[in-house]
């Protein structure tokens, strides 16, 4: 429990210091025009020759309502393909040689025909609309935690006197504080199972939601704002 102390209060000042989500974010929004020859994202955004991006994370791939999916890609989803930021980013990379290996089948086709290879480019994009989802997501006197993992985790959010809640998480699930009338800063943590103290944990200010990418034990971490 200690050890769990003190890692909360090192991530609580390089939190302070640096606020790298937001150039993440920044930088992706540029990368994303690439993207907006077929997507859209956000309020008010529709179907194009690609399906709406808006809370991508988390959900079922090929369950877009009204976009007309490749068959492999709605073969993914029924096999249980569920949106995060580790297995975008590797759709990205090559989604004809992504949906052949999570299908097993040579001889699935995407019907995405675009490849983003740089490295910081795809993790930048998914900041950006990991950050754009979360934005719509978070009360404006609380906060919330995103499971964008790929296992179930159990995850709290503090918020002090304002209160505790813990619960586990199914990838793509997201916790958040009671709505209060002031705005209220905490933490939010994830431990491996109810009976591990041991975990990773963040300060969060009001408004905001964070996205816990991978689990690792001892405050390792991986964080959807980057500044571990
Ligand atoms: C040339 C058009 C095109 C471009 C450019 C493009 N996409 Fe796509 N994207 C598609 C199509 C078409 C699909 C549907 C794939 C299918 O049904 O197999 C898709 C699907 C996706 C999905 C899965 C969505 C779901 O609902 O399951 C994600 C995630 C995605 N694209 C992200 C991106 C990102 C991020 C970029 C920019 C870096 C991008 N795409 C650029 C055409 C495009």
């Amino acid at each position: 429990m200690r050890r769990f102390h003190i890692a909360a209060f090192v991530s609580l000042a390089i939190f302070a210091a640096a606020p790298v989500q937001a150039q993440d974010a920044a930088a992706g929004e540029k990368i994303f025009r690439k993207c907006t020859a077929c997507h859209q994202v956000g309020e008010g955004a529709k179907n194009k020759a690609g399906p709406v991006l808006t809370d991508v994370i988390g959900r079922t791939a090929g369950t877009f309502e009204g976009y007309s999916y490749g068959k492999s890609m709605r073969a993914a989803g029924a096999a249980g393909l569920v949106w995060n930021s580790e297995n975008i980013f590797n759709y990205l990379f090559n989604p004809k040689d992504f949906l052949r290996a999570f299908l097993d089948d040579p001889k699935a086709k995407a019907k995405m025909k675009f490849r983003l290879k740089d490295e910081q480019d795809r993790r930048d994009v998914i900041a950006y609309l990991s950050s754009f989802q979360m934005a719509m997501a978070a009360p404006v006197n609380g906060f919330c935690v995103t499971n964008q993992s790929q296992l179930t985790h159990v995850f709290a959010v503090d918020a002090g006197d304002a209160g505790r809640k813990v619960q586990e998480l199914a990838p793509g699930e997201t916790l958040c504080t009671t709505e209060s009338d002031a705005p209220q800063n905490g933490f939010v943590s994830v431990f491996e199972t109810p009976e591990h103290a041991e975990g990773c944990s963040r300060l969060i200010t009001a408004g905001n939601t964070e996205g816990m990418v991978k689990y690792a034990d001892f405050d390792r971490c991986e964080w959807a704002s980057h500044s571990s």
